[in-house]
């Protein structure tokens, strides 16, 4: 009897999502907003002329698509790219993409992310030009402004609450900001105090996305950055940075506390929090065992002059690119973000679909 009610409901449940009950409204298509850095950054950096933090030059992009610079700070997807194409979500273009107009927002979303981006202002000042979670937040507003003037305020109200978000940035606030010996947050701080000024500025930018009409909204954590090759040549020995891994953890449980708690507290919120530390990590550790042949050294580099931030054209590339771990000296390859791509949605609890709907599961596993 029980086994027969779970299956209507179960039943029911599929026809509301093949079907799309929306008579009312908006026929608009479920999209997603994406605020966040260089790891999920799809062009914006390209368009502000003056940023150092800038992907747009060999071998960027060498295996997405025709193989030129697109803006990405990749050989190839994101993970933002990735999880969206495994849940049936458009890939959303880069806000400052000239292309953009109202339909392609309604058809696809719109990405925010800026290389050099943090959750504070004063993050990765070093690039000259990026757009920080604020200033991304308040062009986010501009965007809901552009479409309540197309389709009216209540549609857009609704098209807004329908959408689903990424909101993924903190690297730079620990590696191009805390972790500088120059900068003023350096001074200012203990670790302790850093981690609560970022959940206090990021506990109000949730807050105010909310207000915003975001509902669905997933928070992606860190990786261990000390183990990035921008990190390892800071010791003689090469090894991880401790200290750098240890605030990566500190900061990935403050903030799983931190959106878990919103999600109880704002009205109507479904608001998750992913990372996939552990199994990076276990990939830094053991790479053979996950198809990878080298977990230490960008695939990209130049010579023994390192760091260079970037992958440039006199680089040279490793053999196989799919076999590394790192694509340059801060970022994974396409292989590696594959694979914390994987481990967001096994966490996170979502159904992969070949349809338009994004399935959360009821109850997804809390993170670690
Ligand atoms: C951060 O920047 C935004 C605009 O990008 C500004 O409105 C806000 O006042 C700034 N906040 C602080 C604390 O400086
Ligand atoms: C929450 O959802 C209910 C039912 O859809 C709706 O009536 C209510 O206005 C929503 N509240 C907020 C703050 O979005
Ligand atoms: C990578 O492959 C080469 C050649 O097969 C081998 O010599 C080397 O030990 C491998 N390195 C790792 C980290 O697996
Ligand atoms: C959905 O996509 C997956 C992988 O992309 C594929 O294996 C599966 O056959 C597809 N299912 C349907 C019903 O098309």
């Amino acid at each position: 009897m029980q086994v027969k009610m779970k299956l209507m409901v179960a039943i029911l449940a599929i026809i509301v999502t093949v079907f799309g009950i929306s008579m009312d409204l908006c026929h608009c298509k479920v999209v997603q907003f994406i605020f966040g850095d260089s790891l999920s950054d799809v062009g914006n950096n390209k368009y502000l002329t003056k940023s150092l933090a800038n992907a747009n030059l060999p071998w960027y992009g060498i295996d997405f698509g025709n193989g030129l610079p697109n803006g990405r700070f990749c050989n190839g997807r994101t993970v933002a790219d990735i999880i969206g194409d495994q849940i049936g979500l458009p890939r959303p273009p880069a806000f400052l993409d000239p292309s953009l107009t109202e339909d392609v927002i309604m058809e696809n979303g719109v990405n925010y992310a800026s290389g050099g981006g943090g959750i504070l202002n004063e993050t990765g000042s070093y690039f000259i030009q990026r757009f920080c979670l604020y200033k991304q937040i308040e062009l986010f507003q501009g965007t809901q402004e552009l479409i309540q003037a197309k389709i009216g305020e209540e549609a857009a109200g609704k098209f807004f609450e329908e959408a689903s978000y990424v909101v993924a940035l903190g690297s730079n606030d620990f590696i191009n900001n805390y972790l500088m010996p120059v900068t003023s947050d350096a001074w200012s701080y203990s670790d302790q105090g850093f981690i609560t000024y970022l959940m206090e500025t990021l506990q109000a930018q949730l807050t105010l996305l909310h207000s915003l009409g975001a509902r669905q909204l997933m928070v992606f954590g860190l990786g261990p950055m000390g183990c990035i090759p921008l990190q390892r040549v800071l010791s003689s020995s090469g090894a991880c940075q401790d200290k750098t891994n240890k605030l990566a953890l500190s900061f990935n449980e403050a903030t799983s506390k931190l959106v878990n708690q919103l999600s109880r507290n704002l009205p109507n919120a479904t608001f998750q929090f992913g990372d996939a530390y552990d199994v990076v990590n276990d990939v830094i550790t053991n790479p053979n065992k996950h198809g990878f042949n080298n977990s230490d050294s960008p695939c990209c580099s130049f010579g023994k002059i390192r760091p260079s931030l970037t992958c440039i054209p006199a680089s040279k590339l490793c053999a196989d690119r799919s076999k590394y771990v790192f694509w340059d000296e801060y970022h994974p390859s396409d292989s590696a973000n594959e694979l914390i791509a994987n481990e967001l949605i096994r966490k996170l609890g979502f159904l992969r679909n070949n349809d338009t709907n994004i399935v959360p599961s009821p109850a997804p596993d809390s993170a670690p």
